[in-house]
């Protein structure tokens, strides 16, 4: 079938299905949701059998659910009605929710149901479920739903609030009021729900000296106490306020604002001198659990367990700034002195890396100069991987990856994903950036000149199980995050313990003098890099304007032709 994809943007859900969908043998092409003229015109133009909406924030015009099939993606359980779903459900402690493709009609999600999908509720944020759970239901209802539609005689079921299925309600949008924190009442866990549920969007508006902050980016610390909602202690980005209970760490905060926009930034670097007097309190001074259901806070932490050496970096939004690139090339150089034979670069359990950090360059007093040291930053850790003659390092990507993230990971001997993860191996969709971190090296290496072109060119997503078939990666398990993890462990521990160790190792080394001696390192960065200063300090400021929309989440204004597929056939025509 044509399928058109109407969405509000192309979000990791929306790149979910379009792999999913395509691979079933569907024809997708995409437009966002700009105007109801924008959207009647691709319809017009692309006349699709049907018209999916992934991630929708307005109404789709009457003239189109009129004339076209149109399913919506609902992050609700079947009935469940209305903006901020997944935010009720989080802020209830729903144990299980779901989401639902139901048939648009003249009334917000009140068309007819074609398949739906439950998964258990994590305690999480609100980003962390939509990217997994969320995003796994939703490929399931989909597909089904679609299935249905193509075999032209299921009939979908009214929604009917007196039949059993239909348990979900119509509910209120969530207003800062609802989300607001009590720090003389609210315990540690009310606290995390209330942040969760609104991470990434919109915060949890709150007040800190004086002025009006959004949290996010939160997580439990048990050891540290103090007066509820005072700032007692200060790691990294992140800030630590006492509860009732306990306290928690904010590792990140955007400053309300009524008359100019603002950015999501580490905690550290909103407050400033504000936290003057807070002391720092380094990981190394609290027991060495944390993050992802432990007890406090860190985002670069290595884990030894006999020869293997885990190194893990969970990044807010896998974005990397030139701090914490360097700090993560420290913490590598350190494991690498250590006796392990292998690295396993673990990333963060959401995301495995998007490469620069855009929000603190834009924030930068020159975002061109905070661009170079960003971009040097990371492609000396990326010169560090590559270089290391004493270990193997293995790259395991729980989450997604991105642009320069991707190819950070292309500099560990093997790669490993998740078979739900999504990459985006390519850097043009920012403004025509050129991009580093040695791409020119290591892309080829792994799929050929001619398909790293097509990748870079394409600018799309593609699944691990696709990186896999091009060689990208090695290989990809359809697992759990658990799972994944410990297949992981096993496969490193054999490796590290493997007779052939030496052997590999040494194949390794002879093979990197080898691409020196063809071509030193050197060159390829410095190639790369004189196209970024292109980007950065030259005439064409399209990577500064495209960065800018990005970081402000400007809305679209068209639709790219490399996703508007009826618009390159528009093109082509009146050529
Ligand atoms: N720097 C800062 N923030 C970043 C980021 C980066 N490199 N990459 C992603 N983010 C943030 C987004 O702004 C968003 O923030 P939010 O929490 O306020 O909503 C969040 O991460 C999730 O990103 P989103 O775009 O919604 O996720 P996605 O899964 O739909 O898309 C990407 C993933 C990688 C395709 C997309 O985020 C992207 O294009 N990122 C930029 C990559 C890039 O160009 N990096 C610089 C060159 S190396």
């Amino acid at each position: 079938m044509n399928i058109l994809f109407l969405t509000h943007s192309f979000n990791s859900l929306a790149q979910r299905l379009f792999i999913e969908l395509t691979r079933c043998g569907h024809d997708i092409s995409i437009e966002f949701d700009i105007s109801d003229a924008v959207t009647e015109q691709a319809v017009e133009l692309y006349r699709p059998d049907l018209v999916i909406a992934p991630f929708l924030k307005r109404a789709i015009p009457e003239t189109v659910w009129r004339s076209k099939p149109c399913f919506v993606v609902h992050p609700g359980i079947v009935g469940d009605r209305g903006p901020a779903a997944l935010d009720w459900a989080i802020m209830h402690e729903h144990r299980t929710w779901g989401v639902t493709v139901l048939q648009a009609n003249g009334e917000m999600d009140a068309g007819d149901i074609w398949a739906s999908a439950t998964f258990p509720m994590r305690f999480a944020s609100k980003s962390s479920l939509y990217r997994h759970e969320m995003t796994e239901a939703a490929v399931k209802a989909v597909l089904a739903a679609v299935a249905r539609f193509t075999s032209g005689s299921y009939q979908p079921m009214p929604l009917d609030y007196t039949r059993q299925e239909v348990v979900g309600r119509l509910h209120a949008p969530m207003r800062q009021l609802d989300r607001a924190i009590d720090w003389q009442r609210d315990d540690t866990h009310a606290v995390l729900k209330k942040i969760y549920a609104a991470d990434g969007f919109p915060g949890v508006l709150d007040m800190l000296y004086g002025s009006l902050y959004y949290l996010f980016d939160a997580c439990a610390e048990t050891e540290l106490r103090g007066n509820p909602g005072t700032v007692i202690a200060r790691r990294n980005d992140a800030i630590c306020r006492a509860t009732v209970d306990g306290a928690v760490w904010i590792g990140h905060l955007k400053r309300k604002s009524d008359t100019e926009p603002t950015l999501k930034l580490p905690a550290t670097v909103v407050l400033q001198e504000q936290l003057a007097d807070v002391p720092e309190m380094p990981p190394e001074s609290l027991p060495t659990r944390c993050h992802d259901g432990h007890t406090t806070y860190r985002d670069i932490w290595f884990e030894q367990k006999n020869q293997v050496g885990y190194l893990h970096f969970s990044f807010y939004n896998g974005a990397m700034s030139s701090t914490q690139c360097e700090r993560l090339r420290a913490a590598y150089l350190t494991a690498s002195q250590s006796d392990v034979r292998v690295i396993v670069l673990m990333g963060g359990a959401d995301f495995w890396s998007n490469g620069i950090h855009l929000n603190s360059i834009e924030q930068a007093a020159s975002p061109a100069d905070e661009s170079w040291h960003n971009i040097n930053a990371m492609n000396d850790l990326a010169q560090a991987i590559i270089t290391n003659c004493r270990q193997l390092t293995l790259a395991a990507l729980q989450g997604n990856a991105g642009a320069g993230g991707v190819f950070l990971s292309l500099a560990a001997d093997r790669i490993y994903a998740r078979k739900s993860v999504i990459l985006n191996p390519h850097y043009k969709s920012m403004g025509n950036l050129y991009g580093s971190e040695y791409w020119t090296y290591l892309l080829p290496k792994r799929v050929g000149e001619k398909k790293a072109r097509e990748l870079t060119h394409n600018r799309l997503p593609i699944d691990a199980l696709e990186a896999q078939q091009i060689g990208l990666i090695d290989d990809c398990f359809e697992l759990n995050h658990a799972d994944f993890r410990k297949q992981i462990e096993q496969m490193v521990e054999q490796l590290a313990a493997s007779p052939d160790y030496v052997r590999l190792l040494a194949g390794k080394c002879e093979r990197r003098a080898r691409d020196e001696q063809t071509k030193p390192l050197a060159h390829y960065r410095a190639e790369e890099l004189r196209q970024m200063q292109l980007n950065f300090y030259g005439f064409d400021p399209s990577y500064h304007v495209a960065r800018y929309h990005f970081v402000y989440k400007i809305p679209h204004a068209w639709t790219p032709l490399y996703l508007a597929r009826h618009r390159r056939i528009l093109k082509t025509r009146s050529k």
